[in-house]
């Protein structure tokens, strides 16, 4: 058994911050529920402050999904009173509630976004987080683009919110700024002061991809002490998007000997809940993309075909029927060969071509797959069809 990393959904909030992609409440209890049932540990609902009906959804996921012991909702707020009492007033009918707030360290957020001194907005924080445990004994501290902060002033303010209370200090890499070695080597140093100061705190990551970086920042993180990540579904998320929940979950049990760390995801719900986002929210997967994109499971080359054919393992380091997919799928195309071609005739229930007549038949298929690039099921049959009526 490996290390338990705690996973935290933000699709609701970060990822519904994706130009476009608004959903329900309808939409969003129905997204929330299958986050239980992928076994998410916190499901960040949203940013109530922002409208009465970001407020409505976040009540409402906090009832109907909220209503059992084995998940956390939490929802986002400023520093403010006004938004910690937004957040408080949605998510306190969750058995397990949580405010979640954020406030930036960097000297670009304290000094050119705030106008203030680095004290001030320090001192913000502490009375933030004092303010949030008189509502909800759970709160997580957010420092805001920590990766391009001052690391001596980052860890003062994680330092001093820990003594004023918090539960949880996510450390975000707010533009996807960092890199790999360099996150890892800052969690590990934080992770070791915290760990002196208070080891019930968690020590939590939040990856954006702006660089392409998240799902390896947020490994580097993990190996380095992380207890927590933040991700999304499909990755999805403000600019480039998050930290891939799939990509995270998968790395860690593809790679188990690298990490010693694992989640508690049902990854036999990934292709559903992936699906039922990208629905709701109206947003593409990437076809290539890793996991959940449409090729991440296709082989198109003869060469892995027949490969595939012989052992999986020859070309699948993650098994389809692990993320809830029948199978693999071997498309057919002019360069697949004759092994791939038998293996989807056979699938369709022609096991028992003589050579001629599977020779005939391979003829008519490179034809088509020369003409049309893609044979699917039904135009083996045409082909096949064809080939008797001639030879009849
Ligand atoms: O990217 C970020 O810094 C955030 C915080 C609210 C955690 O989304
Ligand atoms: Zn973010």
């Amino acid at each position: 058994m490996g290390r338990k990393i705690w996973v935290f959904d933000t699709t609701l909030r970060d990822g519904e911050q994706v130009p476009g992609a608004k959903l329900n409440l309808y939409e969003k209890v129905e997204i929330a529920q299958q986050l239980k049932k992928l076994g998410v540990d916190i499901i960040e609902a949203g940013f109530p402050a922002s409208s009465q009906g970001d407020f409505d959804a976040v009540k409402a996921v906090a009832q109907k999904v909220g209503n059992t012991n084995d998940i956390m909702i939490t929802a986002l707020a400023r520093a403010v009173q006004a938004d910690i009492d937004s957040v408080y007033n949605a998510v306190k009918y969750a058995e397990n509630p949580m405010i979640h707030m954020v406030l930036g360290t960097s000297d670009i957020h304290v000094e050119k976004k705030f106008s203030k001194s680095k004290d001030q907005i320090l001192q913000i924080g502490v009375d933030a987080v004092k303010y949030a445990k008189t509502l909800l004994p759970q709160v997580q501290y957010s420092t805001e683009d920590a990766s391009r902060s001052d690391f001596e002033y980052l860890w003062k303010t994680i330092e001093a919110v820990m003594k004023a209370g918090a539960t949880m200090i996510n450390v975000p890499d707010t533009v996807g700024f960092a890199e790999p070695e360099e996150f890892g080597a800052m969690i590990y140093k934080l992770n070791d002061r915290m760990k002196n100061l208070n080891d019930s705190v968690l020590l939590s990551v939040h990856c954006h991809n702006d660089l392409g970086m998240a799902t390896a920042n947020t490994l580097a993180a993990i190996k380095n002490g992380a207890d927590k990540v933040e991700c999304t579904i499909n990755g999805i998320g403000e600019r480039a998007g998050n930290a891939a929940l799939e990509e995270v979950v998968m790395a860690l049990k593809t790679r188990s000997s690298v990490y010693n760390a694992e989640t508690r995801i049902n990854t036999k719900e990934i292709m559903n809940t992936s699906r039922l986002v990208s629905s709701f929210m109206g947003l593409d997967v990437q076809v290539n993309k890793a996991i959940t994109g449409d090729n991440a499971f296709a082989h198109s080359s003869g060469i892995h075909q027949d490969g595939l054919l012989k052992s999986r393992d020859a070309y699948e380091i993650v098994h389809p029927e692990d993320v809830g997919l029948d199978d693999m799928e071997l498309v057919l195309t002019a360069r697949s060969g004759r092994h791939a071609v038998k293996n989807a005739l056979e699938k369709l229930g022609f096991s028992n071509l003589a050579t001629d007549e599977f020779e005939g038949v391979f003829e008519g298929f490179l034809k088509l797959a020369d003409a049309k690039k893609e044979v699917y099921d039904h135009d083996l049959y045409v082909i096949v069809e064809n080939y008797y009526e001639k030879h009849d």
